[in-house]
């Protein structure tokens, strides 16, 4: 039944869809014959708001596995509300099987997802998604279609388990495959860590670049308050995905759309969640690409500013301890928010209706041990501090939480590796001679030297360092680091190596100087030997000389900048097609 409720500011007859379904015309005559073909009546499926269900699922989107049952619910309550669900699969990001990397074809699915609501009589759109990339492929596509939209997340997977110790995803991984490269854990083992780090359906239960991003996407207000959190396989998660079709509904009747939700304040405010969170390094990129597509200025320099005002207090791995069924029981982001508040522009409008306040209202932490007290934060700074210096005269990131504290001011000598193919050459080979002060600087991983900027930035330790129990080095690369690893990497570096930037002239040998806390990364170099270097350079040869690969290589800005492409940044909005 429609929600009477809801103060309609859309007559049934000025919906978007109508122009397909409505003039007693030979064209709609079309759309309504067809409609018949498919087996709904005109009561069925005219006169109501149809929704786009976007589901971005594959038999390899590992995350999603429990999307075909999703998907039923989230039509349930598009029906229960008074509206016409319509499933329409788009590109399904798979996080770990895509090569070389899903974030290549992010700005694919944006795409796609800004021409399917385009082309197709919809009138708004529930967003499917969760594995990394997906969420802000689909959301920035949405962005720029704005119909009323709603995000429904994946939800996060069980904690993994081996023997008596609880897993995390990537996080132990990472950890276990360095005891494993020094000697220390037997194939046995490794095998029964396989078999029970990934228990469930769902995204990736670490504060990882999912979780961050679902966490994000509730501060910005496209979520339904609570929903970030809940594990897949809870039954609250089809309860939310049945709210999801139902909110949509009233959302298009109240005209209720992105631009509405996606102001400055509210990248402000996903911005201190990710900060308060120790959110992964991604997230900036994607952040950037989100408010380049609303039309809202951002830049590094916001991020550093409110990384120096949020204090870290999501006690989750890999920063801290717990998993993202802890956070949910804890509260979940609206225990998070309530706790930060101050920091918050709550006036900020939501897909609720309501404000980000008012949703937050009456929300309590259950757990002090999980979602810590402002006055006991894990770090008095946030998450992700901003670098700049003369390799990286745009700027590059770090997570400092995730560091071994000695590194944050470290000066090293630099071995430069040129590609990844050449750091797996090399890294573990005892004549490149590594010493635990050296830093290892990997180059031409960034978008358009890799190409897609993979998740290589946590370069592998040496092999024989590893054997003496070395666990962290000074890293620096023009790559990405998937949001479970830990290090003193610097990622990001801008402008890359492969257009010029300045990482393309370091020499092994050369010495690099690290500070975190003064924000700086340099070479120690001088200006005239730096320019002799840059005056000899030679671009690598392109990646791709055809087909999306070369579309990607010609139009994708620098991280700096959020990798979107050029051509698909905010302009004029979006032309409604012509119906003949
Ligand atoms: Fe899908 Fe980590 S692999 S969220």
């Amino acid at each position: 039944m429609p929600n009477t409720q809801t103060p309609r500011r859309v007559e049934a007859a000025s919906l978007r869809s109508q122009r397909w379904f409505a003039p007693d015309d030979l064209r709609s005559f079309g759309h309504r014959s067809r409609l018949r073909q498919m087996g709904y009546s005109a009561e069925e499926a005219e006169g109501r708001p149809v929704i786009a269900i976007l589901n971005s699922w594959s038999d390899l989107s590992q995350c999603h596995t429990h999307f075909p049952e999703r998907v039923q619910e989230v039509k349930r309550g598009v029906w229960q509300a008074g509206g016409f669900p319509v499933e329409i699969p788009v590109l399904a990001l798979s996080e770990m099987f895509m090569k070389p990397t899903a974030m290549l074809y992010r700005n694919l699915l944006a795409l796609e997802v800004e021409e399917v609501l385009q082309c197709h009589p919809v009138d708004g759109a529930v967003l499917m998604g969760g594995c990394d990339k997906t969420v802000p492929g689909l959301l920035m596509g949405a962005i720029t279609a704005n119909l009323p939209t709603i995000f429904m997340p994946a939800g996060p997977m069980l904690a993994g388990r081996w023997r008596d110790q609880r897993l995390g995803s990537g996080t132990d991984v990472w950890k276990f495959w360095a005891q494993r490269q020094a000697g220390c854990l037997d194939s046995c083992v490794w095998r029964q860590l396989e078999e029970g780090i990934a228990r469930s359906p769902g995204t990736c239960m670490t504060m990882g670049t999912a979780s961050t991003l679902a966490a994000i996407t509730e501060t910005l207000g496209m979520m339904l308050p609570g929903a970030a959190t809940i594990p897949a396989v809870h039954s609250a998660h089809s309860r939310m995905a049945a709210a999801c079709g139902r909110r949509i509904v009233d959302m298009v009747w109240e005209d209720l759309r992105p631009a509405q939700i996606l102001t400055a304040a509210a990248f402000d405010n996903a911005i201190v969640t990710d900060m308060a969170l120790a959110g992964s390094t991604n997230a900036i990129i994607h952040l950037l690409a989100l408010a380049g597509r609303a039309g809202v200025p951002l830049s590094l320099d916001r991020f550093d500013a409110l990384s120096r005002t949020t204090p870290v207090i999501g006690n989750l791995r890999p920063a801290g301890e717990f998993l993202m069924e802890d956070f949910h029981d804890a509260g979940g982001v609206p225990a998070l928010l309530s706790r930060l508040s101050p920091l918050l522009d709550t006036s900020c409008l939501t897909v609720t209706g309501r404000t980000l306040g008012e949703n937050i209202a009456g929300a309590e932490v259950i757990d002090d041990r999980v979602i810590l007290p402002i006055d006991r934060p894990l770090s008095q700074a946030g998450g992700t501090f901003v670098l700049r210096g003369n390799i990286a005269p745009n700027g590059c990131v770090i997570k400092p939480t995730a560091a071994e504290p000695r590194l944050l001011k470290h000066t090293g000598r630099a071995i430069v590796f040129d590609s990844y193919a050449d750091l797996k050459a090399r890294i573990d080979d005892p004549a490149l001679g590594c010493t635990p002060d050296d830093v290892l600087v990997l180059r031409n991983a960034g978008p358009l030297g890799a190409p897609g900027m993979p998740e290589w930035g946590m370069l592998p330790i040496p092999k024989p360092l590893l054997e003496q129990g070395v666990r962290d080095m000074v890293r620096i690369s023009d790559a990405r680091m998937s949001g479970t690893s830990y290090g003193t990497c610097v990622l990001h570096v801008a402008p890359e190596a492969a257009v010029g930037g300045p990482l393309a002239f370091v020499k092994t040998g050369d010495r690099i100087a690290l500070d975190v806390e003064a924000r700086t990364l340099d070479l120690l170099v001088d200006d005239d030997e730096l320019s002799r270097r840059r005056a000899a350079w030679q671009p690598p040869a392109p990646k791709f000389t055809r087909g999306y690969g070369r579309l990607f290589l010609e139009e994708s800005t620098q991280a700096d900048l959020g990798c979107d492409f050029r051509f698909l940044e905010r302009g004029a909005p979006p032309t409604e097609p012509d119906i003949f």
